[in-house]
């Protein structure tokens, strides 16, 4: 127990976390060059937050919600998901009021009690964005835009853009009786939760995971059947905007999404290559939902993206990312002087951002060299007694092989000055392979 992490999380160790780290600073950095600034929100919130705006009849809220209550009686949630808090957010510094639309960013952890497996975990992390206040569907587009920008940017490819719409307050309450109508005639095949989601949401009923509902959900008439004039102008509209950016979809009138406060469009992001949890980004409009928790009428859309599941995407496709920035120097030291010597040279090169080290393990000089080819140093330097005296060192440039002699008093210069020089050296090197294999 003591040794295990609960079920359906997991760590991330330290020779894989660079590729988190890619991956999230260029979601971030591609929101912002859309126009998202990041917000950051508590991990927990009031359970009510969740109830009111996910919805009460949804698995996330029926199943699968971490909630407690907390030493001084409250009803505490750790959140499920990143909309509900950004909304809150929004309402309680009251960002209405600052110019619209607002679009913030964000990287969270989530929690949800599902069943564990490939690509579905109880804590979990999101890339989302949410956009307040465009009604048109343009900014429908630009969303989906930067979702897919992000894609390409990391290099995944296959991924699926599926599209609906699941109609708004005026389109919505006559197809919801055309669904009941349908679902009553088989209630008693349904599984009991939809039976009591029939009377209260049957919408809810084409989300459910049992096997025999989504059977018969099969069959069940579509919403995109029922929709509104504006909200088939809005699909429409949508549609030309994606055309308009060359961003290639499919309409899948069956997707509703597992959230409540969805209006119009709905979308998600596919991939086959990662088993039965393909859903890698799932997003929409909620119209309403502002409103709903006390807000003015706002306009509002966005998604979210689940980071572990373009992780496990990433290694099926093999993506080649950037490596982790390796040790760039390695001080090998022996005796007491040369020790000091090293953590004062190791400090100055931090400080001008350069990855630096020395033995903190007190290991011979042949154990320090093999430790610094396990942790690939780039560069070594032996300082002993003798390097001392001579005020000199060579610098061992451990992919070439090849030793420099540098002085200790320039140290710090002659390095940076011979990095940048082999550097440039490698680089006409692969240039002229390159030109050669052409
Ligand atoms: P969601 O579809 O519930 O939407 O989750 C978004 C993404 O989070 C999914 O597409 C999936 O990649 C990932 N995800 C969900 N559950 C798990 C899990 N148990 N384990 C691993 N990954 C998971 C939302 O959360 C909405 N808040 C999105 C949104 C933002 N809509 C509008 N704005």
């Amino acid at each position: 127990m003591l040794t295990k992490a609960v079920r359906g999380t997991q760590d991330v160790l330290p020779e894989k976390v660079h590729v988190n780290q890619f991956i999230e600073a260029a979601m971030l950095e591609i929101a912002r060059c859309f126009g998202f600034k990041e917000i950051r929100t508590p991990v927990f919130e009031h359970t009510e937050l969740f109830t009111r705006s996910v919805g009460d009849t949804t698995d996330v809220v029926q199943k699968e919600m971490y909630t407690f209550e907390d030493k001084g009686g409250r009803s505490i949630t750790l959140r499920p998901e990143g909309t509900a808090g950004a909304v809150r957010a929004f309402l309680e510094h009251s960002l209405y009021n600052e110019a619209l639309p607002q679009k913030v960013s964000y990287i969270t952890s989530c929690y949800r009690y599902e069943k564990p497996q490939a690509g579905r975990l109880r804590e979990f992390h999101q890339f989302g964005v949410e956009c307040f206040g465009p009604v048109g569907p343009t900014a429908d587009a630009e969303v989906i835009a930067l979702a897919s920008e992000i894609f390409d940017f990391i290099g995944l490819k296959g991924i699926r853009l599926e599209l609906n719409s699941i109609g708004c307050p005026s389109c919505r309450p006559a197809y919801h009786e055309k669904l009941a109508d349908y679902f009553k005639s088989k209630r008693d095949d349904l599984c009991k939760t939809c039976q009591g989601r029939l009377e209260r949401n049957p919408m809810r009923i084409l989300d459910c995971k049992s096997p025999v509902c989504s059977a018969i959900a099969q069959a069940a008439p579509l919403m995109m059947d029922s929709l509104c004039s504006e909200c088939l102008e809005h699909f429409e509209g949508l549609k030309q905007g994606l055309d308009d950016l060359g961003i290639a979809y499919i309409i899948n009138a069956g997707i509703v999404r597992g959230l409540d406060y969805y209006s119009r469009t709905v979308f998600e992001f596919i991939s086959d290559e990662i088993g039965a949890q393909g859903t890698l980004c799932g997003g929409g409009r909620y119209d309403g939902l502002v409103e709903e928790m006390g807000g003015p009428q706002m306009p509002a859309l966005g998604f979210a993206m689940g980071i572990e599941r373009i992780l496990l995407l990433l290694e099926a496709q093999k993506v080649a990312l950037p490596p982790a920035t390796a040790c760039e120097l390695f001080i090998v030291t022996h005796g007491e002087n040369a020790h000091n010597l090293a953590a004062v040279l190791a400090n100055e090169m931090r400080a001008a951002g350069l990855v630096v080290d020395f033995d903190l393990m007190g290991r011979s000089v042949k154990a320090q060299m093999k430790h610094a080819n396990r942790i690939s140093a780039l560069y070594t330097v032996v300082i002993g007694d003798d390097e001392l005296e001579k005020g000199q060192a060579g610098l061992r440039n451990m992919q070439s092989g090849q030793t420099q002699v540098i002085e200790l008093d320039k140290f710090v210069d002659s390095f940076m000055t011979l990095r940048a020089k082999d550097a440039t050296e490698s680089l006409s090197q692969a240039v002229e392979a390159s030109l050669f294999d052409n």
